[in-house]
């Protein structure tokens, strides 16, 4: 295990609120090795005491519990402010940490990804075993994600190179994997010939606040579905790894990304919607729209195939927004209906079809919709009901952050949960194709209000399993009840 981490973009968000508590947790439980070191880089003029005062300040959570490891993590950290578009700089205030293998970890914007890799370079820091993580998002399309990779393979080996999704380090997401190889009932059912269709939902309660010039760039398509909901998707629709090692699961995943249909202006007018949240009240609280001058969406709902043997013909919706009702991540696997119907009640047009639900975030669930008989129907004869069986754990261990697993993976050098070039340019290509239609079709932002579930022509995008006013119709009817 590596024990030297050059952590750029040290004083930013990200490091703040999870890479510097994830350390704090790993250092705590004893998962660094003893000459763990780290060499936090950012812009702002600090030296080590502000900068640990400042880091201080954001751990420190007042009820003593994690004090001892804190002085130890700050020990452990030097702070170094510099400019990355300064290669020169880089070399000279860098090069002693070439001394071992060491991870330079980019939680920075992508436009320093090359600049801040000539510079990483020069200081020695990408020689021999040493590794590179980057953050998303690797580029704004496949053009500029080809050619920052192509930067990257120039300066190291792809063995070394990293990219972040950080859901792939959440163990819900993980489980995912579990459930579909680690089950014959699973792998029996899982194609065309029984599964109806798959939602995968990512929705979110916050907005875009103070991230409004980077979000203005990108949208939901690139921010969310480049990324996390279709690393969602691969993982639901891969053909089983022969083990489970990073290249076999990443060809894998890649394999199912590169078989997405791309969009066509003639697609996109029926298999997508986009959104922009308007003034609004979420969990109680009144907020205010995202008014920012660009025609980026806040919401997306999009309807995708896989064109390959196992799953032709089932629509994969993906639904993601912000300023959403509730906090939601959930993938639910519709199957198709019995084949033939012989129960009076309910008639065949009225029965539900088995669902497998998934529930990712916040809570950790899994259940299996079935139908069932009354035990004592007074009527005398059969009559189904719809009956939900809990698959959950009974106790979940409590989570990690997700970059907690990753930190500790990338340090180890294992790549399996680390998305590869040619994967991110699969998920790219596709992403291309639907904005580029998006574009030849000029496909309407349609607002929505703050605490809906998005714009009222996306009602048939969602998983019937939300309890919502304008539900996806289901075979001609629009749902009741939520189902289970
Ligand atoms: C990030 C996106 O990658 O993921 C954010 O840039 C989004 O816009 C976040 O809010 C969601 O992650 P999580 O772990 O909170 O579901």
């Amino acid at each position: 295990m590596h024990d030297t981490l050059l952590l750029f973009g040290a004083t930013g968000d990200l490091a703040q609120r999870y890479l510097f508590p994830s350390l704090l947790h790993l250092l705590r439980d004893r998962l660094l090795p003893p000459t763990f070191r780290v060499v936090a880089v950012g812009r702002t003029g600090l030296d080590d005491a502000d900068f640990g005062q400042w880091l201080r300040e954001r751990l420190d959570d007042g009820d003593g519990r994690d004090a001892d490891v804190l002085d130890d993590l700050l020990a452990r950290t030097r702070y170094l402010s510099l400019d990355l578009n300064d290669p020169e700089a880089m070399r000279t205030a860098l090069s002693q940490y070439a001394d071992r293998p060491s991870v330079s970890y980019l939680s920075t914007p992508p436009d320093l990804f090359v600049p801040a890799c000539r510079g990483l370079k020069a200081a020695g820091l990408l020689e021999g075993q040493s590794r590179l993580v980057l953050e998303k998002p690797i580029g704004r399309d496949l053009a500029s994600a080809c050619a920052i990779n192509a930067t990257l393979g120039s300066a190291l080996d792809e063995s070394r190179i990293f990219r972040i999704d950080h859901y792939l380090g959440k163990a819900p997401v993980q489980n995912l994997l579990a459930l579909r190889f680690g089950n014959t009932l699973m792998e029996a059912v899982w194609q065309h010939r029984w599964i109806a269709s798959v939602d995968i939902l990512v929705a979110e309660t916050a907005g875009i606040d103070g991230r409004e010039g980077y979000y203005a760039n990108y949208g939901a398509l690139r921010d969310m579905v480049q990324n996390h909901m279709l690393q969602l998707l691969a993982l639901v629709a891969m053909e089983p790894p022969s083990e489970l090692s990073a290249n076999t699961v990443r060809d894998e995943k890649t394999k199912v990304l590169r078989a997405l249909r791309p969009m066509t202006a003639r697609d996109v007018a029926i298999d997508s919607v986009r959104g922009r949240y308007d003034t609004g009240v979420v969990e109680g609280e009144a907020v205010n729209g995202f008014t920012h001058d660009s025609d980026v969406e806040t919401f997306v709902a999009l309807r995708a195939y896989i064109d390959n043997w196992r799953w032709a013909g089932v629509p994969f919706r993906l639904v993601t927004g912000k300023r959403m009702p509730s906090r939601t991540t959930e993938v639910v696997v519709s199957f198709k209906p019995v084949s033939h119907w012989v129960f009076e009640r309910p008639d065949r047009e009225r029965a539900r079809p088995n669902r497998l639900r998934m529930r990712l975030q916040p809570e950790e669930t899994i259940e299996l919709g079935l139908m069932g008989s009354l035990a004592a129907p007074e009527w005398g004869a059969t009559e189904l009901q719809p009956m939900s069986l809990d698959l959950s754990m009974s106790s979940t261990p409590a989570r990690r952050i997700a970059h907690e697993r990753l930190l500790v993976d990338a340090l180890k050098g294992d790549q399996t949960l680390f998305v590869r070039d040619d994967e991110v340019e699969a998920a790219w290509g596709w992403i291309d194709s639907v904005s580029s239609a998006w574009q030849e079709a000029a496909t309407p932002v349609h607002d929505y209000p703050a605490g809906s579930w998005g714009p009222a022509p996306a009602s048939d995008f969602l998983p019937v399993t939300l309890s919502t006013r304008g539900q996806r119709k289901q075979g001609g009817k629009q749902t009741g009840k939520p189902a289970a």
